[in-house]
């Protein structure tokens, strides 16, 4: 057991969720980073290893006080060739991952009293994007879900908040190369208003800052972390 307030960040292997743990770290938190086969083996796409993981956590490491959720999967291509097992491939880990931990981490969390829980979107959740129909729907779900357990969770002392970056330098932009319907990464530069792709740690400051006792009157919120790219409102 620990004296320090303990967090759960999945997809914690990739570049953003590898960030969120140094940056919860560094803020004085236990981390438990877990990922699909590396730190603590949780797959989203799966139920019982989602509340196997979770009791894990709970018993041999603290009650859980901080979720993130950033495990995410990327399928680009036009929504006329996307198959239904790409489309529930995408859903089932961008979606209902959310979902799944919610569930499990919110029931722990509100039978405290207390806790806070940050889902790592996309800005493409809150514009359309050509080439990206299902990973865009998967996290508008995400982050809706995410806002509706917010409501729920509110009066259990519990806030859940959405960060959605924009291109981020990670193995995930990188992917997609130049994917002749999205461009190369080099031209997600032009639509960015501040002219430059995001660090992940820029995506980790605002998870940190959301997580933290700082955002204590913050919940529902969607912060976008994309340098102006979805001038959003
Ligand atoms: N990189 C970007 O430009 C960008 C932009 C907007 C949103 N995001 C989101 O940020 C999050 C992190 O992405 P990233 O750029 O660091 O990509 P990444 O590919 O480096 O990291 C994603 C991580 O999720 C893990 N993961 C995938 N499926 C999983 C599963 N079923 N169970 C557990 N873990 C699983 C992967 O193993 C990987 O470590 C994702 O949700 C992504 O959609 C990224």
């Amino acid at each position: 057991m620990t004296g320090r307030r303990v967090a759960l960040v999945t997809g914690a292997a990739g570049g953003i969720g590898s960030a969120v743990v140094r940056a919860l770290e560094r803020d004085g938190l236990r981390v438990v980073a877990s990922d699909r086969s590396s730190g603590l083996a949780l797959d989203v796409r799966d139920t019982a290893s989602v509340d196997r993981a979770v009791r894990h956590v709970e018993h041999a490491v603290g009650p859980i006080a901080v979720l993130v959720n950033v495990a995410g999967v990327l399928h680009a291509g036009p929504a006329l060739e996307t198959t239904d097992a790409q489309w529930q491939e995408v859903f089932d880990v961008n979606a209902t991952g959310v979902f799944r931990l919610g569930r499990a981490v919110g029931a722990c969390m509100a039978r405290r009293g207390a806790g806070s829980i940050v889902t790592v979107g996309s800005n493409a959740a809150g514009v359309p994007r050509a080439g990206l129909a299902a990973y865009a729907a998967s996290k508008a779900a995400a982050a809706h879900l995410t806002r509706c357990l917010g409501l729920e969770l509110a009066r259990h002392g519990v806030r859940c908040n959405v960060v959605s970056p924009g291109s981020t330098d990670t193995a995930m932009l990188r992917g997609l190369g130049g994917d002749p319907v999205l461009g190369s990464p080099a031209q997600f530069r032009v639509g960015i208003p501040l002219r430059r792709v995001a660090d992940p740690a820029d995506v980790a400051e605002a998870v940190a800052f959301l997580a933290s006792d700082r955002a204590r009157h913050i919940t529902m919120h969607d912060l976008y972390v994309d340098g102006g790219a979805a001038l959003h409102v």
